[in-house]
């Protein structure tokens, strides 16, 4: 192993060795047309590489024995005697020197750097499977998280039928009840009548036979003033009307109900806003009555494309939060009015109000400031939910101590 005599010169050595301090091993190799590839130099970090192998053995050996040229600048360095090789970085400078047939060769052991690299994909499969499973865990919580969703908005649900049907029970019960109390009235005052008519039977009778009428008329006399016929007279009417009254009114808190008990059928359909809003307020009546006066700024609306069944939910929602702010007495006014595209119904009441820090909670799911079993917190974002699902809006805006509005946004589509 010769080095060219150009490699003699002090500077090229420094360099040389200055380059192996950095951890460069250089190489120079023959490239004549007779002989290619014998290694003519190596420096001393080139030959710290191939130790294993003992510089010696290299003596005669070509580039190509000792490097396997491998993609992208990489390759192996071979040790022969030890059969073992480094991987390394390989750049190849063919004749630097132009009137010198020398090739040199700079290489660096980049074991470690491979090793790391193999670290590195390892951690990055790693970090995949983790992802991975925290994708599966994050997938089956939302799923777990739905069907809690779901069957609380079904125990919503089942709590506001509850409300409904206590209130319902209310509102039939009392025209129930005078209706049967005047029902026994008409049953007494048929009694008395057929006792009358008995005794004008009894009169025909004795007036067909000849006999003597005296006794019978003195009878039906008594009679009739002892069932007061006059008083009958006048007041059947009175209580078969009012009993009339009784049933339409129970009829009418029936037919309410029909409309909120489609929970399957929720197409859209043609629906008069003014109708739904005065159902409902039949319907929560019970809850409404003693604590508020209800005022109507309405204006003429056109009958929409819209789900009526939930609409009515939103309305109960709010009307009974309403009525459930005012402490003893106020009003809740119901306006309406057309807004560019939209239905704007505005529900406003007296009551408390909903302090600045709670407002923008109030329509998240669970949020409530009402003691346990009395607020479940869902009936604000269920009603966000169904506005958007009809796709219309609702919102808030209140003044502490004074009362809050709800504005709800229906899209006018006309039929
Ligand atoms: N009209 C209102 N006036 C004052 N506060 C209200 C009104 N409507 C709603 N809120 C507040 O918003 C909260 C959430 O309402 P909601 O979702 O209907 O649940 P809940 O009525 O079960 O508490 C209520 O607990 C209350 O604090
Ligand atoms: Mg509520």
């Amino acid at each position: 192993m010769n080095s060219p005599h150009f490699f003699h010169s002090k500077t090229a050595r420094i360099l040389a060795e200055t380059a192996a301090r950095a951890g460069i091993g250089i190489v120079l190799i023959q490239d004549s047309p007779e002989i290619t590839g014998e290694i003519l130099y190596m420096n001393s970090h080139m030959k710290a590489l191939c130790l294993h192998s003992g510089q010696e053995a290299l003596a005669g050996k070509t580039i190509q024995e000792i490097l396997l040229a491998g993609s992208e600048g990489r390759g192996l360095l071979l040790l022969p005697e030890s059969g073992e090789s480094i991987p390394v970085e390989v750049v190849h400078c063919p004749r630097p020197l132009e009137d010198t047939p020398v090739d040199i060769y700079y290489i660096r052991d980049i074991s470690d750097q491979i090793q790391k690299e193999k670290q590195l994909i390892e951690y990055s499969h790693n970090l995949e499977r983790m992802v991975e499973k925290s994708t599966r865990d994050l997938q089956n919580t939302l799923k777990n998280l739905k069907e809690t969703q779901s069957q609380l908005i079904q125990s919503e649900k089942m709590a506001s039928l509850g409300q409904l049907a206590a209130g319902v029970a209310h509102e039939i019960n009392n025209p129930v009840g005078f209706v049967k109390s005047n029902l026994g009235t008409v049953r007494d005052y048929f009694k008395d009548i057929f006792e009358l008519f008995d005794a004008f039977d009894s009169l025909e009778e004795n007036l067909e036979n000849g006999k003597n009428t005296a006794e019978t008329r003195e009878e039906i006399k008594k009679i009739r003033a002892r069932i007061d016929l006059d008083f009958i007279r006048e007041d059947h009417q009175a209580v078969i009307t009012e009993s009339l009254e009784g049933m339409e009114r129970v009829a009418r808190i029936v037919s309410d109900l029909k409309d909120f008990s489609h929970t399957g059928k929720m197409d859209a359909e043609v629906t008069d806003i003014h109708q739904c809003l005065e159902s409902t307020l039949n319907i929560v009546w019970n809850e409404i009555k003693y604590k508020a006066e209800i005022i109507r700024e309405f204006q003429p609306l056109p009958l929409v494309l819209c789900v009526p069944q939930k609409l009515s939910q939103v309305f109960m929602n709010i009307l009974v939060n309403a009525a459930q702010a005012i402490e003893k007495q106020g009003t809740i006014t119901l306006k309406t009015q057309i807004q560019n595209s939209f239905i704007l119904v505005d529900i406003t009441d007296s009551g408390k109000g909903i302090p600045e820090d709670i407002l923008p909670k109030i329509f998240d799911p669970f949020f409530t400031t009402k003691p346990v079993g009395k607020g479940t917190g869902l009936g604000l974002n269920i009603s966000y939910n169904i506005m958007h699902q009809l796709g219309g809006d609702i919102s808030a805006h209140s003044t502490p101590g004074k009362g809050s509005t709800f504005s709800i946004r229906i899209p006018l589509r006309e039929p």
